[in-house]
């Protein structure tokens, strides 16, 4: 059941994406690594199956808010991904809890202050293991958020061996 969810909404969220390779390998690469820290956590079922619904949508405020304001920065994205979210999840006949959770986490993921549950603190180290690569982000700045954001110890241990050599 929810394997089959996961799999419409990532249809879904491609077809939203559609002539955007880049924003859809961006959303496969969060997702998995998503994924991969929930089952290194032994994360219960439920918890993954937000966290992997969250991290599919999770930037899917861009596309509005280069719509309506020309650029798309955390914030906005944080404004705009909800009511789209939202929208594509009750389309999928989603839980009302489950929907009103994943737009929560949407609204929230570029704030680290006040991460309230291992979902949206997964998707968080999920973003960051790929902005690292994808923004070219020094090893300075890259210890700095693994000191102050990283939580778990699956996320901890991917950063050390992809971006750190230890
Ligand atoms: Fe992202």
């Amino acid at each position: 059941m929810y394997e089959y969810k996961i799999n419409m909404l990532l249809e879904k969220t491609i077809e939203f994406f559609k002539g955007d390779p880049k924003r859809i390998q961006h959303l496969m690469k969060v997702h998995y690594f998503s994924k991969l820290i929930c089952n290194m956590e032994n994360i219960d079922e439920h918890t993954k199956y937000i966290t992997e619904c969250s991290s599919i949508v999770h930037d899917i405020g861009i596309k509005p808010a280069e719509k309506k304001y020309g650029k798309c920065d955390g914030k906005l994205q944080e404004q705009e991904g909800p009511e789209i979210a939202k929208y594509i999840l009750e389309n999928l006949e989603f839980e009302k809890n489950d929907i009103e959770r994943i737009c929560y986490i949407v609204g929230h993921h570029h704030t680290y202050k006040n991460i309230d549950g291992l979902d949206y603190q997964i998707l968080v180290e999920a973003d960051f293991l790929v902005n690292f690569y994808e923004e070219q982000i020094s090893q300075n700045s890259i210890k700095t958020v693994l000191d102050k954001i990283f939580k778990t110890n699956s996320a901890k241990s991917l950063c050390n061996i992809i971006y750190l050599n230890n």
